[in-house]
């Protein structure tokens, strides 16, 4: 449909700007439909209890956007708008055919606001509140599962939807399998907690909450439930909930079921910690690990509290609506009758089923053809199986026949329970069942539908392939056919491109059984970088029927991933016809058809060529293994079967209590937990809309490397709600630049873009949506320069950012390392790289500028780590003093170091037009344009060579380090410099010439990241170690031994290594804990009894320098430091720490604070605020005589103010002893204050075949010194590894030959998720020394002696590459490979499978052609 067509007017009065025009086709088609049909344009349904009606809603506004426009539901956040990470999921009651009653966890980002009607909303804040949590939310606080708390509400939702759906006959049928195994919170991430407290805290709340209701049954799937009201109430103890009040309510703030609409609200107060504590129940908490942990106080769970699905729903009645304006219009059949209808007159509009293709192609493709959308997931006809009833009906089954619109978590539940009923014949469905089980996420499950899924074509669809094998049809409905059958082997025409006309409805998938006494398998199988909701790399679907002899009667081989549509491969099908199954020769045979049936060309669409066709011999190698055990017909090994296994996870943390005082170093939860929980915790896009306020969109370039030759933005200023645009005309040249180290990068690009993503422009508008649409309107022409990429294309170019730093010892200071070199015995050289990674924080970079017109000032709120330089450079582009400004921070969703530089622009910019247009702008980045603007963790690559003694004891190092900076300088250089000075790792280099190189390219800028520099040199240090220990053939953790610091030898920046030195003990004390030497033989055991299965173990030290010299003013961002900051006031001073309150950071009160990062916050703002204290408490002295120690403050504080004391005071601080000077080796200052240290032990598994791998178990042991609050650290432990274990084996950053950011979104750029983290996790720390005599770490003077550790355990996170390195090497020496293992990070499944290079690796190469590259960039490379 062209977009000049004209829509016709819904019903009532629904606005229209736009004169009519003569005979528009969609206005004629459709207006009869609406006058005699659609006759409402009304939305009615429930949010949390309360009954809400919705008259001609904003047609462009999904569930989310309708959710966050309301001022006290601002606890559903938008993390990525595209369904990939649960930060929105909200759950909706909805009740099925009959009286039966089901709660769905979605994502409010994606789902359709028409399909809220006529269903009960629950939000996060109709759980509970600070006051009154809900025991989940309480669980989830209390025992450390939130640290910045943006993904908590979404997390504990799923939860939620789980809990309730659990739900029957008085009894939870629910058990940690199902909170784990099924798949309930795959569609949720966190990148801060490492999700194992919040595994724990739901695992905990089943076992201790719901104890006496549970049943031990596991039920894997939902449960229906009839009439849960009445249930509920039954099971409730006397006298408690709604039954006990004598108003009827029970009255939780979220609302009860029996609260008047105007008895209740849902206030959102600031509650002190010690009002945190709810009347409690004690429990005494076991750790999954069957442990007793520290006992915890709970509220009971009083399931009568929970909102019960509204009265008023049970007899509603559904009726067809339409509403919308001239830009859209929405269609709400009930039948489907009522849609062939639309269908027919206005064949162009689209059916809105779980809207997961769709929402997307409107929001990020901008696509122009959802103008008229039909929502279909609530038709009964399209939606609602039903069951055969009684034996015979099944004994009469031939096929099962899915309705289209049904949600893809129901047919999993359909295929399971009609696959225990049916047995074999019905391994069709056991397949698909497989393949939804891991199809994206259980927030898209609940929603999307096969129909969509199939009609939307993709390539990489998992269920086409599964069934074409089935031999599946799909049945298609027109108004003038009426209903027919298409095989789906037809149905694919061209890449997204099908058979169905434009005016058929799929109304039903069927799926052929097994006729009886048939021999006959169908299976499955998926391959995608993580486990979890992720798109396939290559998906599969097989069938094979034989006769009673064995012989091939039929089969089918389906593969999506190799061809522009699902596809069979057919050479190979003809291949095995009329063969014996079971023969290796027609194994082999298919094999080699296989490889011409796929024969792609190196650089096809899509990337990984080499990959995808050796998984297409790996998984039908798997198929056939199976099958033929299945039919009885041969046996195959379990390893070749069996796919990568995991357990429910367990974990123990040792609880160290470090000191002896009252609060410090006591475990204490996050004092903003409960609020994070419930919604209430404000984040800058959650603060209430101001006055006059407008929102502005980043125009963005589209080009890596150009000269920008025009921009026009007309069409953009005249859509309707365009306020304004701004550009590089808009401030003046020296103030349009800025930078953290050098001012050298422009907040709008003049005449030139030097990168994809670069600001050009901003427009704003009345609303968020308004300005992004008008912002993809502006045109910009370009003309198109030569880009570099990467480090390769940097090196050859010399394109360098100035540096200059080199790290110089031993012989290096003299000018030559030949010397040394010359008298080594073993001389190794290599080069290794490491990839980016993306901070994907939850909440995305925003900002929100109030000018006060009155004097010129401007207060500004942003998600920044980095106040100081936010103020600096408003106040510049502003052109007033810096005092005029004043930056407040009061939490981030996350930040990990990309905040701290990245988010001036985007406080900049705002502040330009507010000031501009004299009015409050806000601006919250969409995950694509945060990942594309903020840049990333350094990729680098480093060039090595290396000299030992003949027991590799190293003797030199000579290096050179290069990091992909991107277009502008930002921190590149202060990385580079924690780089060169990590490179030792814990190991002695008596001689090393360290120099380091800023590639300066057509990319992203990058920037600080979580060990900023650190975790790239270490990695590459323990590549050395590795690639030493091969060569040489010595054990290497035998060798890291041999290469350890000793006290008084020097780093290569010539600090020596004090008596703090702690890795040999660390390595003992965790080998003995986590058995490791007997682990290790377990380890080659394995291995030699599995071929295509191998394990590896590893243990990796590290040590990783804390310094940073200034003053105090940190920032929140889920670490815990405004927790900690309070327990360090209330010892101080005295006091519990509810009596202590820590609003929010602003630059009027802490004038030029330094950046909250480098793991210095306690440090440095714990010490200012304890010479703060002492000297208040040097001005309380005279109190405390006069009324005494114990006095309380209140008292004490009264009686000095009443005698006119000063009781406030500034604190500073500056570490002391530090100093170092790049060059100076005769002299040097140290260059750190202390290091903090840790050891991890990691065991991995490894599916050969696949390339896919699960961590078995993970042992960490940090020395903290002694922690000012334990529980926080553990959570930062735990936090960094898994972010760590991203960095290194997952999170891949891609990029076009055009220089585009591929992986900008949940979609691409896989982040760790909850089946990821070690199955066994277990964290300790430093306690005493190796004759077991306790430390004090009282050579530190830091707070309590404690150490920083927010980045230092992210390093350990390479165990698993490592553990992974081992199991290839296993694998390779299995198939008798001899050559060194080459093998960088990440060690993502492609690179894993590839570096086996077994047989199937070998056939499957793809050589270029001449000139012929790859389809995606690697910019370390
Ligand atoms: C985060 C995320 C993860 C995903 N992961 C996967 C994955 O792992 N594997 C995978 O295969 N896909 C995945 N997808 C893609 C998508 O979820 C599926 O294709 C899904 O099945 C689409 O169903 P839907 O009901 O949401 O379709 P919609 O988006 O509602 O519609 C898609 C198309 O189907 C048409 N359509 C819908 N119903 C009918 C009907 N009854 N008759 C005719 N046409 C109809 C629509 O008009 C539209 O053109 C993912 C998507 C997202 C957003
Ligand atoms: S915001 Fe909806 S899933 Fe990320
Ligand atoms: S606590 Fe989960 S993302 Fe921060």
């Amino acid at each position: 449909m062209a977009a000049a067509d004209v829509l016709p007017s819904p019903p009532v009065a629904a606005v229209s700007c736009s004169q009519p025009v003569p005979a528009p086709s969609a206005a004629e088609a459709l207006t009869p439909l609406i006058q005699s049909t659609y006759r409402t344009s009304e939305l009615r349904f429930f949010v949390n209890g309360r009954r809400v009606c919705v008259p001609n809603p904003d047609p462009e506004w999904v569930l989310l956007d309708w959710i966050r426009a309301q001022d006290n539901l601002k606890g559903t956040k938008l993390g990525c708008g595209e369904g990939g990470c649960g930060a929105c999921t909200v759950v909706l009651q909805t009740r099925e055919k009959g009286r039966r009653l089901r709660h769905i966890a979605v994502n409010a980002c994606l789902f359709p606001l028409i399909g809220v009607d006529g269903k009960s909303l629950i939000t996060i804040e109709g759980l509970g509140t600070v006051s009154h949590p809900h025991p989940l939310q309480e669980r989830v606080a209390k025992m450390h599962g939130s640290q910045c708390g943006f993904c908590s509400p979404g997390i504990i939702l799923s939860i939620y939807g789980l809990v309730r759906n659990a739900y029957r006959d008085g009894k939870f049928r629910l058990s940690a399998s199902d909170i784990e195994m099924q798949g309930h919170l795959d569609g949720n991430l966190c990148r801060c907690t490492g999700y194992k407290p919040i595994l724990e805290a739901a695992k905990t709340f089943i076992v201790e909450d719901l104890k006496g209701n549970l049943v031990e049954e596991p039920a894997s799937y939902p449960i229906m439930v009839d009439d849960v009201a009445d249930k509920l109430l039954q099971i409730a103890p006397k006298g408690s909930g709604c039954r006990a009040s004598s108003t009827g309510s029970c009255g939780r703030l979220g609302g009860c079921c029996r609260d008047s609409p105007t008895s209740s609200s849902s206030s959102a107060s600031e509650t002190s910690p010690s009002s945190q504590q709810s009347s409690a129940t004690r429990a005494t908490s076991a750790s999954s690990s069957g442990k007793e942990t520290l006992p915890r106080d709970f509220a009971p769970y009083d399931p009568t509290a929970e909102l019960i699905f509204p009265p008023a729903l049970w007899g509603y009645q559904q009726h067809p609506i339409c509403y919308g304006d001239e830009r859209k219009i929405w269609f709400k059949p009930t039948s489907l009758e009522q849609l062939i209808q639309l269908k027919d007159a206005w064949p162009f509009a689209q059916i809105i089923g779980g809207a997961s293709e769709t929402q997307i192609e409107v929001r990020f493709k901008k696509s122009d053809k959802y103008r008229v959308c039909i929502y279909a997931s609530d038709i009964d006809e399209l939606s609602c199986f039903d069951e055969p009833q009684g034996d015979e009906e099944y004994l009469a089954l031939s096929k099962v026949s899915i309705p289209g619109n049904m949600s893809l978590s129901k047919v999993e539940e359909i295929c399971v329970t009609l696959l225990s009923r049916l047995g074999s014949r019905a391994s069709a469905l056991e397949a698909l069942a497989k393949q939804l089980r891991y199809f994206a996420g259980r927030q898209i499950r609940n929603v999307a539908s096969l129909a969509g899924n199939l009609a939307t074509a993709s390539p990489i669809s998992d269920a086409a392939p599964a069934l074409v094998a089935a031999g599946s049809t799909v049945t298609i409905r027109t108004k003038k056919e009426g209903s027919y059958d298409l095989p789906l082997s037809d149905f694919f025409v061209k890449y997204r491109t099908t058979r169905l006309p434009a005016n058929g409805v799929i109304t039903h998938i069927n799926i052929p059984l097994s006729p009886r006494e048939t021999l006959e398998v169908t299976k499955a199988y998926k391959q995608a970088k993580r486990k979890d909701d992720d798109i396939a790399i290559v998906t599969a679907g097989f069938r094979v029927r034989i006769d009673k002899d064995g012989i091939v009667q039929q089969a089918i081989f389906a593969f999506g991933g190799m061809a522009p549509t699902t596809t069979v491969a057919a050479k190979t099908q003809h291949v095995v016809q009329g063969k014996r199954w079971s023969d290796g020769t027609t194994r082999e045979s298919a094999i080699s058809a296989l490889l011409e049936d796929f024969d792609l060309p190196f650089s096809a669409p899509g990337g990984m060529v080499h990959y995808r066709k050796a998984l297409t011999l790996s998984l039908f190698f798997r198929f056939w293994n199976e099958s033929v055990t299945e039919l009885g017909i041969a046996q195959s090994s379990h390893d070749s079967v069996s796919e990568i296994h995991r357990e429910i996870s367990t974990g123990t943390r040792d609880h160290f209590v470090a000191s002896g005082t009252k609060v410090v170093g006591r475990e204490m939860p996050h004092l903003s937990a409960l609020k994070h929980c419930t919604g209430e915790a404000e984040y800058v896009d959650d603060m209430p809309q101001q006055k006059n306020e407008l929102h502005c969109a980043l125009v963005l370039s589209t080009k890596a490397h150009a000269r920008i030759l025009a921009v026009d933005w007309s069409a953009a200023l005249d859509m309707p709600g365009v306020v304004g645009y701004l550009d590089k005309d808009s401030v003046s040249r020296e103030n349009n630049n800025w930078g953290p180290i050098r001012v050298d990068e422009p907040l709008f690009a003049v005449d030139e873009v030097h990168s994809h993503g670069q600001t050009i422009g901003l427009v704003y508008a009345e609303s968020a949506l308004r300005a992004q649409a008008a912002a993809a309107k502006v045109r910009v022409t370009y003309e198109a320069l030569p880009v570099i990429l990467t480090i390769d294309q940097a090196i050859k170019a010399r394109s360098y950012f100035e540096h200059g730093k080199q790290l110089k010892k031993g012989a290096a200071i003299q000018g030559s390392l030949d010397g040394i070199f010359a008298k080594c015995k073993h001389i190794i050289e290599g080069r290794t790289k490491l990839g980016g990674q993306e901070h994907f924080y939850l909440e995305t970079n925003a900002a929100l500028a109030i000018p006060h017109i009155e004097d010129g000032t401007m207060e500004l709120y942003a998600s920044t780590q980095n106040l100081a330089e936010n103020q600096v450079f408003v106040a510049q582009v502003l052109g007033v003093p810096m005092s005029h400004v004043n930056m407040r921070v009061k939490r981030l969703g996350g930040a990990y170091g990309g905040k701290e530089s990245r988010s001036t622009p985007i406080a900049c910019l705002v502040a330009i037009a507010a000031k501009k247009e004299r009015r409050p702008m806000r601006m919250m980045l969409n995950r694509d344009e945060d990942i594309m603007t903020s840049g990333q963790r350094h990729p680098m690559q480093c060039k090595w060579k290396i000299g030992t003694d003949a027991n590799g004891v190293i003797q030199c190092l000579d290096v050179d380090i290069y990091n992909n900076a991107g277009y502008s300088l930002d921190m590149s250089g202060a990385v580079m410099d924690r780089a060169c000075t990590h490179i030792d790792n814990c190991y002695h280099i008596p001689h090393a010439w360290i120099r380091g190189w800023l590639c300066k390219t057509n990319t992203v800028s990058n920037t600080a990241f979580r060990g900023f520099g650190g975790p790239q040199a270490m990695y590459f240090a323990e590549s050395f170690m590795s690639a030493i220990a091969e060569s040489l053939r010595i054990d290497i953790d035998e060798l890291r031994v041999r290469n350890l610091y000793k006290q008084g030898e020097l780093t290569p920046f010539l600090q020596p290594i004090d008596i703090d030195f702690h890795i040999p003990t660390m390595l003992e004390q965790l080998s003995a804990s986590a058995d490791y030497e007997n682990r290790k033989k377990d380890v080659k055991t394995f291995n030699s009894k599995n071929r295509y299965r191998k394990r590896g173990i590893c243990k990796i030290p590290t040590k990783f320098g804390l310094s940073i010299l200034l003053h105090h003013g940190g920032t929140e961002m889920g670490q815990g430091l405004y927790t900690k900051m309070c327990q360090v006031a209330a010892e101080e001073l005295g006091v519990s720490v509810d009596q202590i309150f820590n609003k929010d950071s602003q630059t009027d009160q802490v004038a030029n604070p330094s950046p909250t990062a480098a793991s210095s916050g306690s440090d440095l703002n714990g010490m200012a605020v304890k010479n703060a204290c002492e000297q208040l408490n040097g001005r309380l002295a005279p109190y405390r005589k006069q009324f005494g120690q114990d006095a309380p403050m209140s008292v004490i504080a009264h009686a000095a103010y009443q005698d006119r004391v000063n009781l406030a005071a500034n604190g500073f601080w500056k570490m002391p002893r530090i100093g170092y000077k790049w060059g100076n080796y005769k002299d040097p200052l140290p260059m750190y204050y202390y290091f903090t240290q840790g050891v991890a032990i990691t065991e991995v598994e490894l599916d050969v075949l696949t390339g896919d791998h699960t961590v078995l178990r993970t042992d960490i042991m940090m020395d903290v010194g002694r922690s000012i609050n334990p529980s926080i650290d553990y959570g930062q432990i735990e936090g960094a590894f898994v972010q760590g274990q991203g960095l290194f084996t997952m999170e891949e950053s891609l990029w076009t030959r055009q220089g585009e950011l591929f992986t900008r979104g949940p979609g691409t750029y896989k982040i760790p998720g909850f089946s990821d983290i070690p199955q066994i996790f277990n964290v300790s720390m430093l306690r005493h020394d190796s004759d077991g005599i306790a430390l004090n770490w009282k050579h530190l003077r830091s707070i309590q002696s404690s150490k920083g550790v927010g980045e230092p355990p992210l390093f350990l996170g390479s165990t698993v590459f490592f553990a992974l390195r081992e199991a290839v090497k296993a694998a390779r020496e299995m198939n008798g490979m001899e050559e060194p293992l080459v093998l960088d990070a990440p060690g993502t499944p492609e690179k894993l499978r590839l570096a086996i290079d077994d047989e199937f690796v070998k056939r499957a190469s793809v050589t270029p052609k001449d000139g012929e590259a790859n389809f995606f960039v690697r910019i370390e490379e």
